[in-house]
């Protein structure tokens, strides 16, 4: 019994380190850009605005200081930093998304730095007084990989400066039905999601489809994240050097419950 025991423990250790093996599927969905035309264009104008308006009152931010926006995409977000007067570093591993970033701060003579690096190699030169990691950007990687990452970006940071991350609570699906679920989409096509769960690393394995009126297919992905509880998330940023000042629930400061869809954290250098 044991040694069956002992088989299937060896057979769940080979297969714990995954992450890795699926680092081309992820990096085709946000070639595709299946990020924005699954979710983000899903949020209008003024809810990009209140989330950034919220990060700055969760990190309390002082006027004028640098924020690096960690895997921040073409800007969706830390544009408003720089309409408010901060400066703005953004770092993606995509270059073509820092150059839509480039064009929309140009057209708004907002000034900005890119960094074009994978996140687990942030320069230490950058010396920011915040960073954020917004919209699930985490999960990407094995648990040492996700490590080394936070550490680059805890490098980063001057000394007391804050990091605000974001990521899908695990304990939230706790009581889902892992079937279809459709959304209809403010072009009135409808978003449809599948979910698989491997129980032996906790990563989601999501089949994304987006139907017209007709109920054809018109586009389709699919993508593999890890998800943490909120203890697995502060393991992970501890390791890295951040001394945890708050978990939250949302953005909007509520408390972190197993029903909060999201965990918020925000950790010091
Ligand atoms: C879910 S999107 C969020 C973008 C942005 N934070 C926002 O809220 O719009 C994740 C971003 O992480 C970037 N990314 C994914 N893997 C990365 C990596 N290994 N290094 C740097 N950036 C990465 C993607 O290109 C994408 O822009």
């Amino acid at each position: 019994m044991s040694n069956r025991l002992g088989d299937k423990l060896g057979e769940l250790g080979s297969t714990y380190m995954t992450m890795e093996k699926y680092q081309d599927i992820i990096e085709n969905f946000f070639e595709n850009n299946f990020d924005e035309k699954f979710y983000c264009s899903q949020y209008s104008e003024e809810e990009n605005e209140e989330l950034a308006e919220d990060v700055l009152k969760l990190l309390d931010a002082k006027k004028e200081s640098h924020i690096l926006d960690w895997c921040g995409g073409w800007g969706r977000i830390s544009i408003y930093f720089a309409r408010k007067g901060y400066k703005v570093t953004i770092l993606d591993r995509m270059q073509e998304r820092l150059l839509r970033a480039k064009e929309m701060f140009k057209l708004e003579h907002l000034p900005l730095t890119t960094i074009c690096s994978d996140c687990r190699n942030t320069p230490d030169t950058i010396d920011a007084d915040y960073a954020t990691c917004l919209f699930c950007s985490v999960g990407f990687f094995d648990d040492d990989e996700q490590i080394k990452a936070f550490r680059s970006v805890y490098n980063s940071l001057k000394k007391g400066g804050k990091f605000i991350l974001d990521c899908l609570n695990l304990f939230f699906l706790v009581n889902k039905k892992f079937e279809d679920t459709k959304m209809k989409r403010r072009d009135g096509k409808t978003n449809i999601q599948r979910n698989e769960f491997d129980f032996s690393n906790n990563i989601l394995h999501s089949y994304y489809k987006i139907v017209n009126e007709k109920w054809k297919a018109e586009e389709e992905c699919e993508f593999f994240q890890k998800l943490y509880t909120p203890a697995d998330i502060v393991r992970l940023l501890s390791a890295s050097g951040f001394k945890i000042e708050n978990i939250y629930g949302n953005y909007k400061g509520e408390p972190i419950s197993f029903i909060s869809t999201q965990i918020v954290v925000v950790g010091r250098k």
